[in-house]
């Protein structure tokens, strides 16, 4: 499978922003952290106005947490923008400003699990190392294991699963890339075009006539409307759009469970995504 996903990623991969020569490491740690949650096309904006004001970890690491946070604007789960950030300032100290090719110390980093990782590792500095993204999963699922979709997580099988399909060095990245687009282009979780796919011909799973997925299903995300991550979200706008410091009575009028409320301000002040400046007065991290 691996050569014919390699020839299919020639042609068939996206042209993304992550993709083109000179793209830097920072560039590929700033892409990877912002992918983390959020869909390409609301990531590639954004990608280009932080990396235009911020265009190495130093010059983030001088900024103030709090403009990370709101140049984060609405790619949500924000305490990734804290942790960037935090890494900006690691990588400036103790790294000599150079985003770290080897796997531990990138895992070393705030906010860096096992597949951002690897993916900077990989994408950015050619590693042979094996990335494990949801789409990677599946496809390994599908084509591999013969069902129908991913179970939930293992870090450590997920891992090995990846390492066992791994080409040569020379080929780690464009083979990882190229998995990783098949999953999300034509093997996608609901509508698989396989068809189109270049690797139909030896899946375990079409050749066994498409059986229902067994064992654990996947995880399946919570519902945003009405939830805590919700009123989260108003509340960040706010401090965000304010550019001074708001008060909480002005913060009351952003939604209307006082409780639900009360949970968003006290669980933001914790994570250090927001700040009490006065009695009752709150602002962006300085
Ligand atoms: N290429 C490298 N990392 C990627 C990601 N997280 N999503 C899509 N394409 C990528």
């Amino acid at each position: 499978m691996q050569q014919e996903i390699i020839d299919w990623f020639e042609t068939g991969g996206r042209d993304l922003p992550w993709r083109q020569p000179g793209f830097t490491p920072w560039g590929s740690l700033v892409s990877e952290f912002m992918l983390q949650q959020t869909p390409v096309a609301r990531v590639i904006p954004k990608l280009d106005e932080f990396l235009t004001r911020w265009p190495t970890p130093a010059a983030l690491a001088a900024s103030p947490s709090g403009d990370a946070v709101r140049a984060w604007a609405n790619l949500g789960y924000p305490r990734r923008a804290l942790w960037l950030h935090a890494c900006a300032v690691t990588i400036t100290e103790k790294f000599n400003g150079q985003v770290p090719s080897n796997v531990d110390d990138l895992l070393s980093l705030p906010g860096v699990g096992p597949y951002t990782a690897r993916a900077i590792a990989v994408f950015a500095f050619g590693g042979h190392e094996p990335v494990v993204d949801t789409n990677i999963r599946r496809v390994i699922a599908r084509h591999n294991q013969g069902n129908a979709d991913q179970g939930p997580p293992s870090t450590k099988r997920d891992l090995e699963a990846m390492a066992a399909l791994l080409p040569t060095p020379d080929l780690s990245p464009a083979f990882n890339a190229g998995i990783m687009e098949l999953g999300a282009l034509i093997c996608t979780a609901r509508n698989p075009q396989c068809e189109i796919c270049p690797i139909a011909r030896t899946c375990a799973w079409k050749n066994a006539g498409y059986p229902e997925h067994v064992g654990p299903k996947k995880t399946v995300q919570k519902k945003y409307e009405g939830s805590d991550r919700q009123a989260r979200g108003a509340v960040m706008k706010i401090l965000r759009e304010a550019h001074r410091t708001v008060s909480t009575s002005e913060l009351n009028d952003c939604w209307p469970d006082k409780a639900q409320l009360g949970r968003a301000i006290s669980g933001l002040l914790k994570d250090g995504l927001i700040e009490l400046v006065a009695d009752d007065s709150y602002q962006l991290p300085a």
